[in-house]
């Protein structure tokens, strides 16, 4: 499913994150940036153990709601950003915030590094239990925010849904009718 919001492509497909050919691929991390299990184990596995040598450099992790970027290693990417998602903590801790700005916060980075098209897992609904439905709406209205903001600023956003189900959710933001 497609959204074309100026010059910038908004798509939602099934797949792998770690198979995308794209110039920024995100990992839903963790604050100490140490990998993990889920897409951070993936990308992880995939990439190499110079990912995770790079963020290592990152002294203190990155706080929640931030993101990090590195080299890709051998993933099919230019660039890898690490950006950590709030824990689902019942809503009354600031998860939507949180996870609006790790979304934004990637985007930053994205075009900060001259990136123009940004794959996004479905940060913090995994492990960290942030309903999919409410987290997948703040991805969406997050990034279509960003590209009124910065038009022109990126080529394509790309959201990778893992299932069938996530794919289905995402693409009803995508075009509501
Ligand atoms: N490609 C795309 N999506 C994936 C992949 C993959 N290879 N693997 C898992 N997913 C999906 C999950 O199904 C879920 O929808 O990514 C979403 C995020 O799930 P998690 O990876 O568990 O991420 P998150 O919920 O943000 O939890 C992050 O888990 O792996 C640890 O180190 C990580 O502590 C951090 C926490």
């Amino acid at each position: 499913m497609t959204l074309n919001l100026g010059e910038t492509r908004l798509e939602a497909v099934q797949g792998d994150i770690t198979q995308q050919e794209i110039d920024a691929v995100v990992n839903a991390a963790n604050s100490a940036l140490a990998g993990g299990g889920g897409v951070d184990g993936a990308i992880h596995r995939a990439g190499g153990a110079s990912i995770l040598a790079e963020c290592r450099q990152f002294k203190g992790g990155c706080p929640t709601g931030q993101a990090r970027i590195t080299g890709a290693g051998n993933l099919r990417a230019k660039k890898i950003i690490h950006a950590v998602g709030p824990v689902w903590d019942g809503g009354g801790h600031r998860e939507s915030e949180l996870l609006c700005s790790a979304y934004r916060s990637s985007l930053q980075l994205a075009v900060e590094n001259e990136l123009r098209s940004i794959a996004f897992p479905s940060i913090s609904t995994g492990a960290y239990r942030f309903p999919l439905e409410k987290a997948s709406k703040i991805a969406v209205d997050t990034c279509k925010d960003f590209c009124s903001e910065h038009p022109g600023a990126l080529d394509l956003i790309r959201f990778v849904c893992f299932s069938a189900r996530d794919l289905k959710v995402y693409s009803k933001l995508l075009n509501p009718l």
